[in-house]
Parts: structure tokens; C-alpha cells; sequence
């Protein structure tokens, strides 16, 4: 896509959404279902996935490195379509920037998880960063007297998914390493990394036919309340879809190839 030149920014009436790669493409899946006028510009750091295993100071300045990148493209809104870069960043974000666009940060949905299954065991998969962070830690705590939480850090698993090719054996062969012991023990799983719906089969494959929780839906909802909030909802022809534009740090036709296949397998 040229970019146009001159005072107008080329993403002025986007909506910004944010992942370390391709994850946030399926919390997208769900913003365009939500709110199908919108225009999207989606913007994973694939050059630099994964983030949840860095330092957090290293998925600090990575994080605010692309925002500032979706910022300067004229984007209207931000979602960071990341647990791990939400739960390491969304202070620095917010206080740059919510003043003068909404700012949506996802985080894993323990608490629908805990209202569903109440005094239930609760298996939550997530990178390392995020389970670490205050953000899962705090919130666990919070909602400990409603269900049982067991973090399990799935260490490998998003670097895996970039790759794609989801029914290969040594995906299986992972799942089964981060999860296989958990099998027939818990009551739920939730998807606490945005990389993880896209092997939603994968893991059902692994853990038995148990309920998957992910906040994909809910960020969704909350993006269509801010945008109300700020009178920034987009007012397209009815029946009439926004567009939707997929860039990453790794730009090379097979990734961008790639994030349209993740796109339209999640649809
Ligand atoms: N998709 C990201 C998340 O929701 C993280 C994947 C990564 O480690 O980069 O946590």
C-alpha cells in the first residue's frame, strides 16, 4: 500500500490495533465482527515476536516502539491486542496517549472463566511476562475465593504459532509437554495470550472437550463503548464493511501472506 504524502495522515479514520505478531489478528477477528464499519490497521512486530519471553523492560520499549509507529499513521484508536505487551506497557501507553485517543488494553479472562465455573480449577495459559506481571497477579488474587487458578507458562508456544502450520506433530508434541498433565484435572482453560486461539482444536485435542475462555469479545465490546464515549464511532453506508489493512515488522510478502491466511482461518 503507498502511503500519501503531505499533511493528511494515510490512517486517519483507522483504528489501530497492536500485537507482537500474529496473535492480535484474532482479537481483530473479533473488533471487525463487533464493529464491521470500522477501518483497521493491524500492526504485529513478527521481526521481534516473541515478546513474552524478554525482559520487561525490552518489551517496554518494543511495545511503545510499534504504538508509536500506529500513532504516527493517523490511527483515531489503539488496541493492544497483546496480554503480554498490555501487562508490561498500558501505563506508559495511557499516559502518552489516552488523552487524545481511546486506549484498549486485553488482559486473560479469568474472571468469565471464574463466573461460569465457580469454585471450579482453572487452568490459565499465558506467556511467562504476563503471568509474572502485576496485572495477572493482582487480578488472580482478587478473584481466588471464586476459583482455583493454575498459571501454566507456556514457554515456546507463541514463537510456535508464528510459524503457522498448526497441525503439524510437534505442535502437538508441545501441547502435550505444557499441558498433558493437566489433562481430566481442570474445569476450563483460559486463553491468556492472543496467539492461543488460533489452536483452540490443538489444545481441545490435548486437554478433552473443555470450555476455552479468551477476552477477545470483551475487548471488542469495550472498544465500541470508548468509541461511543468519544463520539468516534464510524458512521459507514450500512451493510457496507470498513477496510481492514495487515502490516508487520517482517515485511516480506510470505509473512503478510500469512497474517491474511490467519485472518480468514479465524473467521
Ligand atoms: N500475543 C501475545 C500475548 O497476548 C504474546 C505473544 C508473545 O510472546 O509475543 O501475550
Amino acid at each position: 500500500m503507498t502511503e500519501k504524502s503531505g499533511a493528511e495522515p494515510a490512517y486517519k479514520d483507522y483504528i489501530g490495533v497492536f500485537d507482537s505478531g500474529v496473535g492480535g489478528i484474532s482479537v481483530l477477528h473479533d473488533l471487525k465482527r463487533e464493529l464491521p464499519q470500522e477501518n483497521f490497521l493491524y500492526y504485529g512486530d513478527s521481526a521481534n515476536a516473541p515478546y513474552g519471553e524478554k525482559p520487561i523492560e525490552k518489551i517496554r520499549t518494543l511495545t511503545m516502539n510499534s504504538v508509536d509507529y500506529l500513532v504516527s499513521q493517523g490511527v483515531k484508536a489503539l488496541v493492544i491486542a497483546c496480554n503480554t505487551a498490555t501487562s508490561a506497557a498500558i501505563p506508559a501507553i495511557r499516559e502518552k496517549y489516552e488523552a487524545a485517543m481511546p486506549v484498549i488494553g486485553v488482559e486473560p479472562a479469568i474472571k468469565p472463566a471464574a463466573e461460569a465455573f465457580p469454585h471450579g480449577r482453572i487452568l490459565v495459559m499465558a506467556t511467562p511476562a504476563t503471568l509474572k506481571l502485576d496485572k495477572y497477579t493482582k487480578l488472580s488474587k482478587e478473584l481466588a475465593w471464586e476459583a482455583e487458578f493454575v498459571p501454566v507458562a507456556c514457554t515456546g508456544l507463541a514463537g510456535r504459532i508464528e510459524k503457522g502450520n498448526f497441525d503439524a506433530p510437534d505442535m502437538n508434541a508441545l501441547l502435550e509437554k505444557l499441558l498433558g498433565q493437566y489433562r481430566g484435572k481442570v474445569d476450563a482453560v483460559v486463553l491468556g495470550c492472543t496467539h492461543y486461539p488460533f489452536i483452540r482444536k490443538q489444545i481441545q485435542k490435548v486437554m478433552g472437550d473443555i470450555p476455552l475462555f479468551d477476552g477477545g469479545a470483551g475487548t471488542a465490546r469495550q472498544l465500541r463503548r470508548q468509541l461511543l464515549n468519544r463520539g468516534l464511532l464510524r458512521e459507514g453506508p450500512q451493510g457496507v464493511a470498513g477496510k481492514c489493512v495487515l502490516k508487520s515488522s517482517l515485511d516480506t510478502d510470505a509473512e503478510i501472506k500469512l497474517y491474511h491466511e490467519m485472518l480468514q482461518c479465524i473467521s
